[in-house]
């Protein structure tokens, strides 16, 4: 039984911000130091844009060693990278124009993503281990592009899997699965706002019917950063 989650409370929407951006840079940093590179997956929607934001700033703009990270994204609309709904797009506008990391360690979700993943050093079974994942959580309690009752929940081998009937829209995306985001280091989920509560309180009891109650990394640490409206305070 996989035990329930406590989560890291922060009063508002700036204070998440502030809170993963330190996690992050904290978590980059010792990637870096350990194995000289850093391998990130962003959260999309619009949840990380304060972190993204914030990292962009100093001090983390200017002490965190940009250069040796290669950024990826947990999932992404199948839409135009230049379309203002694509997670690329919000995290090039917020953090990527504004940091040193060279453009060809930035690798987006779209075609056949397996062999920028095959880049990423793995672990013992042979999956990408990523050092960090960010992921986001839906009112559903989805997380990435891995919805209640998808298939793509169930993919047990592929890195990658194409959901066609997504119930946010856009319809079409493509989500990292389950077991690349539990083989990853650190993993971790900001929730903010009264919307989520509902979600947030089932995700953090475990109920098994939210796709982010399936987050359990094998070898790795999970952190919920939430905000006070999100865990009902
Ligand atoms: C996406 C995200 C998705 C997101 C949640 C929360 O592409 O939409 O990956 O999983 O994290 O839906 O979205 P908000 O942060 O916008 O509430």
């Amino acid at each position: 039984m996989v035990e329930a989650i406590t989560p890291v409370v922060v009063p508002g929407p700036s204070e998440l911000a502030e809170a993963a951006a330190a996690w992050t840079a904290d978590r980059v940093r010792t990637a870096v130091a350990e194995r000289r590179a850093c391998y990130w997956a962003l959260a999309g929607g619009e949840t990380p844009r304060g972190c993204y934001a914030r990292l962009a700033q100093p001090p983390y703009r200017d002490v965190v060693p940009w250069q040796s990270v290669f950024v990826y994204w947990s999932d992404e609309r199948q839409v135009p990278l230049d379309d203002p709904t694509s997670n690329y797009a919000m995290a090039r506008a917020v953090l990527l124009d504004h940091m040193p990391i060279p453009s060809e360690q930035v690798f987006p979700l779209v075609g056949d993503p397996t062999p920028a993943l095959r880049r990423i050093p793995a672990d013992d079974r042979g999956l990408p281990r990523f050092d960090i994942i960010h992921l986001g959580l839906g009112e559903d309690g989805h997380t990435a592009s891995l919805f209640p009752g998808n298939a793509a929940l169930q993919e047990a081998r592929a890195l990658v899997a194409h959901v066609h009937d997504a119930p946010k829209p856009p319809r079409e995306r493509l989500t990292l699965t389950l077991p690349v985001i539990n083989a990853a280091r650190a993993v971790l989920v900001m929730v903010q706002g009264a919307s989520k509560k509902d979600a947030l309180a089932r995700v953090l009891r475990r109920d098994p019917a939210l796709p982010a109650s399936l987050v359990v990394p094998v070898d790795g640490e999970l952190e919920f950063l939430v905000d006070r409206a999100a865990i009902g305070e």
